[in-house]
């Protein structure tokens, strides 16, 4: 199984991450802090370029080892606005999704454009019936992009909402 190296999703184009991004996403995260951080345990003061790198060589990594497929999301202008990716950790048939926006460029529809592309294009992968995402409950932003993206909840664990997406009904 592997996913697409670069997504047209309208305005957006989801792109296999690359470390040379480093810096601009350093960036993106401290300007979006107060909106990260309370669900994103990454999301800290201390999130630099090195980190930003270090995530970076992982996706290659783990791409490569076919555990996780992470995407800088990008303007048709060549902005990086946000991240999302799929990982492989629910089990067989299932890939679980996750996902931050830049604060700039929230609250506009496009996490939703993004995470329903990228829905789509994973279930046309061999193998995948369905895509879960888990959410803490408080975090409303994420719950209306998944609802928005057709993901229904199916069950609540500790501090976890789980929902799932099976195909456009
Ligand atoms: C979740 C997140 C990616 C959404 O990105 P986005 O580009 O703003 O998403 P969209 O514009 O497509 O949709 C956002 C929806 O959330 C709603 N929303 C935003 N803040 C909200 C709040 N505090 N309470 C209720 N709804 C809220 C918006 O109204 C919108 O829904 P609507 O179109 O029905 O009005 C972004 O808020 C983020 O990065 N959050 C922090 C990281 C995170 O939580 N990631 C997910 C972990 S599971």
């Amino acid at each position: 199984m592997e996913p697409p190296e670069m997504i047209n999703a309208g305005e957006l184009v989801l792109k296999r991450w690359e470390p040379e991004w480093s810096a601009e996403v350093a960036a993106a995260v401290q300007e979006s802090l107060p909106e990260l951080a309370p669900f994103l345990p990454f999301a800290t003061p201390d999130y630099g370029v090195a980190e930003a790198q270090e995530y970076a060589e992982r996706s290659a990594a783990n791409w490569a080892a076919g555990t996780e497929f992470n995407y800088a999301i990008f303007t048709t202008v060549g902005d990086l606005i946000g991240s999302i990716g799929l990982m492989t950790r629910p089990g067989p048939g299932a890939l679980e999704i996750g996902y931050w926006m830049r604060t700039p460029w929230a609250g506009r529809g496009r996490m939703t454009a993004a995470v329903k592309v990228l829905s789509r294009v994973a279930l046309s992968l061999p193998g995948v019936e369905r895509l879960v995402i888990r959410h803490h409950p408080d975090n409303h932003a994420s719950a209306a992009v998944a609802a928005k993206a057709g993901f229904v909840e199916i069950g609540r664990e500790g501090d976890d909402v789980t929902r799932e997406f099976r195909g456009p009904a």
